[in-house]
Order: C-alpha cells, then sequence, then structure tokens
C-alpha cells in the first residue's frame, strides 16, 4: 500500500528545484497556540519543519561588549593606516550585529539591523537621507556629533539620537578621541518592504570637502522646541523633513533619561518593566517612528521583574549596571555596554544582580505589530498564572 506521507516528502524533494513547497507533515509550517502554550520551557521554538526553518527565525541572543569590542580597535587601527579610510570606501566604520537564528543576515530581529559604529577624529559621514527609521545610542563619554535638518546635537554617552525617515543627517567626530555608538535601523523591514531607498544630493550648502550640512538652528533646538514635557509649541510645524508620523524631536540627552529614571525610583513601577519610561513623539504621543519604540528602564539593586513575553521582539542596550535577562529558558547575564535581544514571543524576565543601579535601554518593533492588529502580551503572576497584559 502507497505510504500517501512518504511519497508527498518524495515528491517535495523533486518539487524543490521548481521552488515549489507541496505542504506535507513533516514539514508542517510554524504553527502554534502560543497562548495556550504557557509554560516557560516551550517559549521561543518553534513548529520543525521546513518552513518554519526556511522562514529563519530569530533567537534570543547576547553580545558582550568585551568579546566584540576589539574590533572597533582593529577597524580604526586599518583606518588610522590606511591611504584611504574605510569610511570613505565602506561609508562606515562598523560591524553589524547578525541574529545567529538569522543564517548570517544583517539583522537582529526580522525588522531591526544593529550595527556598533566608530569614529575617528576627523572622520565624517557626508550628509544623506533615507528611507529607514535610525537611531543612535551613544557609548563614548563624548560622543561626536550627528546634524538633522539643521540641528546640530553634541553627543555624550547615553544620548539617544534619531533621524527619522525622510531627514537630512550627517555625522562625524571633531574631537580629539574616537567615538563609538550603536546604530538601530528599521532597515530589514523596509528592505522586506522593497522600502530602502538613499539619497545624497543635499538641495542645500554644504560645508568643507567632506559635504556636511550647514548648521541652520541653534544648539539642540529639539529641546528648545520639546524639552517640556506637556507643552508643545504651537506655532512650528510638527513635522521637520519628508516622514510622516516621525517624532520631531531628534535627541534625547542621557543625562536627563537617568534623572528622569531617577525622579521615579521610589514609585512602585510596572511588575514586568521595572521603572520603564517610553520616549514619545512630542506632538502625538504615539511612539518616535511609526515602526519602532524606545524606551529606557531602571532596575533597582537586587530588583527583578516578572516573566512577560508579547508578540513583538525588543533590542536592549545595557547602559548601566550588571544583571541578567532570562529569556525563553536560556540565562544571559549582561555588563554595561552588552546587547541582547528578546525575540517574539520569548518568556523574559530581568534581574538586577549588583547593588547599584542598572539601566537598559530598548528598542521594541510594537508599535508595527499594533499598526497590523497583532499586538498581544502575557505576563505570568506571582502565583504562576498567566494573565492576558493585552488580549
Ligand atoms: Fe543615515
Amino acid at each position: 500500500m502507497l505510504d500517501a506521507r512518504e511519497a508527498m516528502e518524495r515528491l517535495n524533494a523533486e518539487a524543490g528545484r521548481l521552488n515549489i513547497w507541496l505542504r506535507t507533515q513533516a514539514n508542517a509550517p510554524a504553527q502554534r497556540p502560543w497562548f495556550r502554550e504557557t509554560g516557560l520551557e516551550a517559549s521561543g521554538q518553534i513548529a520543525a519543519g521546513r518552513v518554519g526553518t526556511a522562514q529563519l527565525k530569530p533567537v534570543a541572543h547576547r553580545w558582550r561588549w568585551r568579546e566584540i569590542a576589539p574590533y572597533l580597535d582593529r577597524i580604526a587601527e586599518i583606518a588610522r593606516g590606511a591611504d584611504v579610510s574605510p569610511i570613505e570606501f565602506a561609508e562606515r566604520q562598523q560591524f553589524l550585529l547578525t541574529n545567529p537564528g538569522l543564517g548570517g543576515r544583517l539583522q537582529v530581529t526580522s525588522t531591526m539591523r544593529c550595527a556598533v559604529s566608530i569614529y575617528n577624529p576627523g572622520d565624517v559621514a557626508p550628509v544623506h537621507i533615507h528611507t529607514p527609521n535610525a537611531s543612535r545610542t551613544i557609548l563614548s563619554d563624548k560622543g561626536g556629533y550627528t546634524t538633522i535638518e539643521g540641528e546640530r546635537c553634541e553627543a555624550a554617552r547615553g544620548d539617544l539620537i534619531l533621524t527619522p525617515n525622510g531627514t537630512w543627517h550627517d555625522h562625524g567626530n571633531d574631537g580629539t578621541e574616537p567615538v563609538v555608538w550603536i546604530d538601530v535601523l528599521d532597515f530589514p523591514l523596509m528592505e522586506f518592504l522593497d522600502c530602502v531607498w538613499l539619497d545624497e544630493g543635499f538641495p542645500g550648502e554644504t560645508q568643507g570637502n567632506a559635504r556636511a550640512q550647514r548648521v541652520t538652528r541653534p544648539s539642540a533646538y529639539s529641546h528648545k522646541l520639546y524639552g517640556r514635557g506637556g507643552m508643545v509649541p504651537r506655532f512650528v510645524p510638527p513635522r521637520r523633513g519628508f516622514g510622516r508620523e516621525v517624532t520631531p524631536m531628534f535627541y534625547y540627552r542621557g543625562i536627563d533619561i537617568r534623572e528622569a529614571l531617577d525622579g521615579l525610583r521610589q514609585e512602585e513601577g510596572d511588575p514586568y518593566e521595572a521603572i520603564s519610561l517610553r520616549f514619545v513623539n512630542p506632538a502625538t504621543g504615539l511612539s518616535l517612528f511609526p515602526t519602532l519604540d524606545y524606551g529606557a528602564q531602571l532596575l533597582r539593586p537586587g530588583e527583578a521583574t516578572r516573566f512577560k513575553r508579547e508578540t513583538a521582539s525588543t533590542l536592549y542596550v545595557v547602559i548601566e549596571g550588571e544583571g541578567a535577562t532570562e529569556i525563553g529558558g536560556q540565562r544571559f547575564e549582561w555588563q554595561a555596554n552588552d546587547i541582547f535581544v528578546v525575540p517574539s514571543f520569548s518568556w523574559r524576565r530581568h534581574c538586577n544582580i549588583a547593588d547599584t543601579d542598572a539601566v537598559l535601554y530598548t528598542v521594541s518593533d510594537a508599535p508595527l505589530l499594533e499598526k497590523i492588529g497583532q499586538y498581544r502580551a502575557q505576563g505570568r503572576l506571582a502565583d504562576e498564572t498567566v494573565a492576558e497584559l493585552v488580549p
């Protein structure tokens, strides 16, 4: 008697060369009743099968700063001795983080790209504009500068600088020490949507050979306009650049973020997120980018959050402190400058294991999931039952 299952598998082996796929039991797609499988051990796993594999799912991962940072020094070293510096022929001096689950693709989640960049004194990335939304999180004590739509932002450690879709921007380092920052972009998502383009034909005046845009706004103009929570100027159009639904505030200072977190430390906070702040578009109260949500959270000494999971992925940058995050049954210890990623639907909780504060910055693709009607979240209560946080 013909074994239909086996026959189907054989047929599939042939069909593969035509780039078609016959659905069979053995290569069942990654479909599971996520919300009913509430055990910690099942989290983050996908159904076995060819489709599940071919889809390439991001996995939980941590990049230790002490392991990856030496490569920056090596890049900088090459740049110092080069006749033509890498920033000229490769446009950037950086390495990109690759999620081990994504087969070498230059992305940390299905939506996000993350790079670590170094700028030597004198380096300039010429003025340009693009469709991906981007940010940089400054790791150096003094972090060079970024000019966006005529506003120059002098950066320092912990600063968050935004270059939304459709804003002209250039970066550089006119200090005396190399500067390092982390770039996060929604590049893979835009690429998937065939929506990536870049233009270097800045229509305004530039200065120097390096093609930097002229500074036409007062320093920290973002703060002048939007630096006071709850008050926004009526006479300035809340659109800078051609992007829609992106924040007109380009610059958050690390010192302000830390102060805001500190000012809330006596509050109970959220059982899943501790003392957490969400950065919002001051004109609309919505996420900074339509695709990505930015935030910062403080974990007080010894504080541990409860387990939570969401239909969104989150990238974390450790700004301060030491701790551990359990993700889908794996424990990842972290310290300053480490970067880690929590994929969609993995149970996770954070613990500050030190007797000092820990501060994490976050980037999440939750706004995108919300917009397409797919955002859900669950939490585990103290008695281990599961609460529907966003049903
Ligand atoms: Fe850019």
